[in-house]
């Protein structure tokens, strides 16, 4: 029998990866909003959006503001994503207590998304990290394209343990693996994390898969098998990254919840008030909920 973990912790995505990628900019009123009702599920973390460059992202813009206006509850984090020194202060003056800096296993998209190579990325989190230890900030790492790039296709599972490394002894407390663009299944899934796996224990590894595909689940059993108990997620299968191009949502928490509930697997979160969430951003994005397991859920009620 296979031995799965008994609890996991979801990371929702929803109002930065969610919103970052949308055509049209959400209001600071409805992204506090979202993130109010999320904060009522029984999720430990919700990441409130992005210090990042308006001119690269709009979308993420106000997100000091967003971040001043939402109800903090307690025992819940709420990290902003911050790619360079000039993000950090305004996180530091925004009172963050945890951000995310965001590095990739490709050198294409990380030119396309930060705009500077690789171990340039690495080189501008130092001192991020310096001030994040500084003011007792915690601080997570994402790795992009850890199962397939938009430019160059097929990444080795070494160049991702890498980067992945680097983040790790950097001091990232947890180092999220990207499939940015979706691209993954579950037998390349499994040697990708067992490569990350030679140097990072697995209680310090999440997984952050986009749909594009519809193999995020399959993945993230593949995930769990390999005892990862970290999974980020986004209400309503929200998300994208505007430098991904045709790469769709994340997978939809919704869905996630479904399959841990189903299997006797703890994460503390009510699936129908995630989805009452979901509903609400999807009703204001103007469409219909992308979870399979929330439309069943409306059906049936
Ligand atoms: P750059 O143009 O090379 O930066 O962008 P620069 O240092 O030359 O500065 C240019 C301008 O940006 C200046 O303003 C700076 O002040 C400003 P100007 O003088 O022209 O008026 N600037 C900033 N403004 C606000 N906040 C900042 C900031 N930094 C500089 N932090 C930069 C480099 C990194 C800033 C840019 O490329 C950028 O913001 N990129 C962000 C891209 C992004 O957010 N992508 C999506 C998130 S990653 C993702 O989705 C993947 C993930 O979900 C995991 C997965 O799915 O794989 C995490
Ligand atoms: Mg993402």
């Amino acid at each position: 029998m296979t031995a799965y973990p008994k609890s996991v912790r979801i990371v929702e995505v929803g109002p930065r990866d969610g919103l970052q990628n949308e055509k049209s900019n959400v209001s600071v009123e409805m992204r506090v909003k979202f993130i109010d009702m999320l904060s009522e599920t029984g999720l430990k973390t919700i990441e409130a959006g992005a210090f990042v460059s308006p001119k690269w992202v709009p979308q993420m813009a106000d997100t000091d503001k967003v971040y001043a206006a939402i109800n903090k509850k307690s025992g819940v984090s709420y990290p902003v994503l911050v790619p360079n020194e000039k993000g950090m202060e305004t996180a530091v003056t925004a009172g963050v207590k945890e951000i995310a800096v965001f590095a990739a296993a490709s050198e294409s998209f990380s030119k396309k998304n930060i705009n500077c190579t690789i171990a340039e990325s690495l080189e501008r989190f130092k001192p991020v990290m310096a001030a994040a230890k500084e003011h007792g900030v915690k601080v997570r790492g994402y790795v992009s394209c850890v199962l397939g790039c938009p430019y160059e296709g097929e990444i080795a599972p070494a160049a991702v343990a890498k980067v992945a490394r680097a983040l790790y002894d950097m001091g990232c407390y947890e180092i999220s693996l990207g499939d940015t663009i979706g691209a993954g299944t579950p037998l390349k899934t499994r040697a990708m994390l067992q490569a990350v796996k030679k140097s990072i224990p697995a209680s310090a590894l999440a997984v952050h898969f986009h749909d594009t595909y519809g193999q995020a689940l399959a993945n993230l059993l593949v995930a769990l098998e390999e005892g990862i108990a970290v999974m980020d997620s986004a209400a309503s299968g929200l998300g994208g990254c505007p430098y991904a191009k045709g790469a769709s949502g994340n997978v939809a928490t919704e869905d996630v919840l479904y399959m841990l509930d189903g299997m006797g697997i703890e994460t503390g979160v009510d699936i129908a008030k995630v989805a009452a969430a979901g509903r609400f951003i999807a009703e204001t994005l103007g469409r219909a909920s992308a979870s399979k397991a929330a439309l069943a859920l409306a059906a049936k009620s």
